[in-house]
């Protein structure tokens, strides 16, 4: 089966199979008026009209991108997407001067939402992913990784991950599972953080390594959560379970997450809104992608990443939502790239780069996915806009008029396009 994209008025990518750095990051590939052809889901060819019909023959079906600009998918590599229950409760109380913080030690935050998640039925969380996952798609992103940890017991933890496995067989949106459950402390392990660790360590970790059912771990290193020392020892065994790491790193206070994050290997430090000089420096000289979540400083008013840093010291730099309950409710990556430019001051080629090649990197798929180039899976949006600048410019409203998702239509004028 070939598809081919046309009568586009620009296509715009990052070029590679790894993350983008320093100026690299800026470079993005524009071919005005060009193609792209997929055949059986993957991209066969990127550029002229003339090239193409020399080179292919015709394609089963044609789509025509009616003067937009293509881009790759958008590829959101830190959300928390399963959950029950919703906080714009904790919105208001910190409209009214509440912290994040304030409001977990009182009964709030993550443990508000495990509470909800606890009571929910597989069948319920199910469906409020799915409608979630359909947001996502509808706002241009392909691809997204998906953490657990609104359970924080073994069964509750399970569950989620279980709805991840069986979303990716209902929807499009490509889900990459992460265990958690090292979110917060729960409240039955109140005052006692040891004894969780334990837990996580001796029962948790261990079976849902043995189910198969996420291929990286994560864990929350912050005051009064884990500490660097009990995140070392929940990340320890991540190698022997064929986990890769992702690292909730330096977000409300500084910790050494980053440097934490580098030392292992892990593909990802995310967060590093108080990430320290040092912190830096450890990850440009690293693989693992610093990977900015600009929704949660504008959602909880903080402060915003030192991105402009890190960009000139060479890390390389990605953009998630973060999308959960209480810090980032978004599905939008097109929100978070206009955050990303006009908060955290990237430049728009810059934050396309970090939203789809970088983002992709972040996952460990910057090889398969993340850029529009012949090898990679035809996963593209086409914007109702002639240019790429207007997703930052033409902020707030969905710029994304068409999804094609392995070499298939699967959005058209922004509805979902059944089969
Ligand atoms: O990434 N930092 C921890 N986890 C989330 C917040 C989750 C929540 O408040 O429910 C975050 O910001
Ligand atoms: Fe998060």
């Amino acid at each position: 089966m070939s598809l081919l994209v046309g009568g586009a008025s620009q296509v715009a990518t990052p070029r590679g199979t790894q993350g983008c750095r320093g100026e690299d990051l800026g470079r993005l590939e524009v071919l005005p008026g060009a193609v792209v052809r997929c055949d059986d889901g993957v991209i066969a060819f990127v550029g002229s009209v003339a090239e193409h019909d020399r080179r292919f023959p015709p394609a089963d079906e044609v789509f025509d991108a009616g003067g937009g600009c293509i881009l790759p998918g958008f590829v959101d590599p830190h959300t928390h997407p399963v959950w029950a229950g919703s906080r714009e409760d904790e919105l208001t109380r910190r409209l009214r001067g509440e912290s994040y913080m304030d409001i977990a030690r009182s009964g709030g935050g993550i443990n508000a939402t495990v509470r909800a998640t606890r009571a929910a039925s597989f069948a319920a969380l199910l469906d409020a992913a799915l409608a979630r996952l359909d947001t996502f798609l509808l706002y241009g992103t392909t691809t997204l990784e998906a953490k657990s940890g609104y359970g924080l017991d073994l069964a509750t933890e399970i569950r989620m991950l279980e709805v991840v496995r069986e979303a990716r067989s209902r929807q499009e949106v490509d889900l990459v599972a992460t265990c958690l459950a090292a979110h917060e402390v729960p409240p039955e392990h109140r005052g006692d953080t040891e004894s969780y660790v334990r837990r996580l360590v001796d029962e948790i970790h261990p079976e849902i390594a043995r189910r198969g059912l996420a291929e990286a771990v994560d864990v929350f290193c912050e005051e009064g959560v884990f500490d660097l020392a009990q995140t070392r020892r929940l990340l320890a065994d991540a190698g022997r379970h064929g986990w890769r790491i992702h690292l909730h790193a330096d977000e409300l206070t500084p910790q050494g997450g980053a440097e934490l994050a580098v030392e292992l290997g892990a593909l990802s430090a995310d967060h590093l809104i108080h990430v320290t000089p040092a912190g830096i420096e450890a990850l440009a000289g690293s693989d693992t992608v610093a990977v900015l979540l600009p929704g949660t400083s504008f959602f909880l008013r903080s402060r915003w990443a030192p991105a402009r840093e890190m960009i000139r010291a060479g890390c390389a730099v990605a953009l998630a939502t973060d999308c959960n309950p209480g810090s980032s409710p978004t599905e939008s990556m097109p929100a978070i790239l206009a955050l990303a430019c006009l908060g955290l001051g990237l430049t728009v080629e810059e934050a396309v780069t970090a939203a789809t090649l970088n983002a992709a990197a972040a996952l460990g798929r910057a090889a398969e996915i993340g850029s529009l180039e012949p090898g990679k899976r035809a996963d593209l949006v086409v914007l109702h806009a002639p240019t790429y600048h207007h997703l930052v410019y033409h902020y707030g409203v969905n710029l994304v008029r068409h999804v094609v998702k392995a070499g298939r239509v699967v959005v058209r004028d922004g509805r979902r396009a059944r089969a």
